[in-house]
């Protein structure tokens, strides 16, 4: 699957930060249940890796990808660990190559209209804008569309069911990131109905 087919396929990217392996597939099964599919698994908790494989294996209704990847390694451990994509904060040459080598889908993280051209110069037209909120959100968006149209975006950082909709209603943005779709607090307390009706609502976005 390339990442604009991706992105396309759910108005929301999960950002999830698991401490504890055992939330992890209770977690991906309550958001696909509630039609969020697409999930980014974040490396910067220790339990992530393997939070990663236990989804991969166990539950074959999502499209587990790996974020917070900013060490060209990581990407040959994500796809090993049955990672479908890969999503970086920012971009580096390295990053972009060692994803290549991977042969895993990425999704750069960029902030500015110049590393935007230099995301496409390494092959990518489909980004991840990071992060939305203080980089100007709807406004920043729109603008980058009249120069740049091409590129699809997917904002992440800040992002709300509040502006959510309205970021998704651009041309171009394919999805938006957020971890609101797992609060820490329900993930503590098992409340795994808690999350799937919040991914309802977010499936619903368009
Ligand atoms: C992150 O990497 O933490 C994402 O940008 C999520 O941001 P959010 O918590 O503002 O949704």
């Amino acid at each position: 699957m390339q990442i604009r087919e991706i992105m396309r396929s759910c108005p929301v990217m999960p950002v999830l930060v698991i401490d504890q392996i055992e939330h992890a597939v209770p977690l991906a099964r309550a958001l696909a249940e509630g039609g969020i599919r697409v999930l980014e698994v974040t490396l910067r908790t220790e339990a992530g890796l393997a939070a990663v494989k236990a989804i991969a294996e166990s539950v074959p209704e999502a499209i587990v990808g790996v974020g917070t990847v900013v060490r060209p390694e990581q990407f040959a451990q994500a796809k090993a660990a049955g990672a479908k994509f890969a999503v970086t904060p920012g971009l580096t040459e390295k990053l972009a190559l060692a994803a290549k080598e991977a042969g895993i889908p990425l999704l750069p993280g960029v902030m500015t209209p110049s590393e935007v051209i230099a995301a496409m110069e390494l092959g990518f037209d489909a980004l991840k804008l990071f992060p939305a909120e203080q980089a100007g959100s709807l406004g920043m968006l729109k603008a980058l569309g009249g120069p740049l149209p091409q590129v699809l975006f997917c904002p992440t950082g800040g992002v709300t069911p509040e502006s959510a909709p309205k970021l998704l209603a651009l041309p171009n943005v394919g999805c938006v990131g957020g971890s609101w779709l797992a609060p820490k607090d329900k993930l503590a307390a098992g409340d795994w109905a808690a999350i799937t009706a919040l991914a309802r609502e977010a499936a619903g976005f368009r």
